[in-house]
């Protein structure tokens, strides 16, 4: 990548696609985005930079969260307690199956990047409270993307809450099964505030720079993120991190990413880059249709691919 004019080249041409894409509206507020839009940023670990489309608009991070969420959860209780509850498995199923939580004996969710498993991680962040355990979150997630204001999107968090029926089965689930404890009601509080979590692909790709390095701060170069756990996120990105698209996304692009039903794809090139885009048209798979082409491009153009 040479410039800022060659990826905003590749977005044009990745755009056409999302004419074929639906903007998800079951969370109604994210019903509201213009199925259009497209942008990225490509943060290298060098600290330098380049951008397409409008990267600065801001979008939530809906599943993308639940990486960051699992990271903190790993450094919080550890990989023996975490696996108790989750397990390590792809599900070929959609994001928000509950399917097969009643058929696998015993019940627990197959992975943390699905919507149970990641109930499941986010029931585990450590805090005395709900506002302990947010405060712990979103200060891990300001310190990778180094900003101070990231916040949450009120709206869309408000939105979730009061329609997420199925997320709160996939957790009367799980607490029958001794998966989860607490108070439902407000461990959907805190996962819907988690997955409202609000960012450009700037701020998105600097994470992403974070989990190239292994853990490091590209600016600063202080340790954020233990490497064997940013070893384990990435390896639930690439096996689960697209859902049930994942097999096909690692043969065409082949680098551990996770996609959000806003839109957001957030990927990682080990060593090279970190990535932010945002194109809200979907494919019927939940990822972002304009967003994995562009992906694709720049992998065979820039020759990506870990495999
Ligand atoms: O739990 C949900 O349904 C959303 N907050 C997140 C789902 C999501 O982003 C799935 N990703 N493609």
């Amino acid at each position: 990548m040479q410039s800022n004019k060659e990826l905003q080249l590749l977005v044009e041409k990745a755009k056409r696609f999302s004419k074929d894409g639906k903007v998800a509206d079951y969370i109604p507020a994210l019903g509201k985005e213009d199925g259009n839009d497209l942008a990225i940023t490509i943060y290298k670990t060098d600290n330098s930079y380049f951008h397409a489309g409008n990267f600065e608009k801001k979008f939530t991070l809906q599943s993308i969260s639940k990486v960051l969420s699992l990271a903190l959860v790993l450094m919080d209780r550890g990989e023996d307690y975490v696996f108790q509850k989750v397990g390590m498995e792809p599900t070929g199923d959609p994001f928000n199956s509950i399917a097969k939580l009643e058929t696998l004996k015993p019940s627990k969710p197959l992975n943390p990047m699905i919507n149970a498993g990641a109930l499941a991680v986010t029931n585990m962040i450590k805090g005395k409270d709900l506002t302990e355990k947010w405060e712990r979150l979103i200060q891990f997630v300001r310190a990778l993307a180094n900003d101070q204001q990231i916040t949450y999107n009120e709206e869309v968090a408000r939105s979730e809450f009061e329609t997420a029926h199925l997320n709160r089965a996939l957790c009367f689930f799980m607490k029958q099964n001794n998966i989860i404890e607490g108070d439902v009601e407000s461990l959907i509080d805190l996962y819907t505030k988690q997955c409202a979590i609000e960012m450009n692909c700037y701020d998105l790709a600097r994470i992403g720079a974070v989990f190239a390095l292994n853990g490091f701060d590209p600016d600063s170069g202080e340790r954020l993120i233990p490497e064997h756990i940013v070893r384990i996120c990435k390896t639930f990105m690439v096996t689960c991190g697209m859902y049930n698209a994942s097999g096909e996304f690692a043969i065409k692009v082949g680098v551990p990413a996770k996609s959000g039903v806003s839109g957001g794809i957030f990927a990682v090139v080990p060593n090279r880059y970190g990535i932010g885009i945002f194109g809200p048209a979907l494919d019927e798979k939940g990822n972002s249709i304009a967003g994995l082409k562009l992906l694709e491009m720049l992998a065979n153009e820039f020759e990506f691919s870990i495999f």
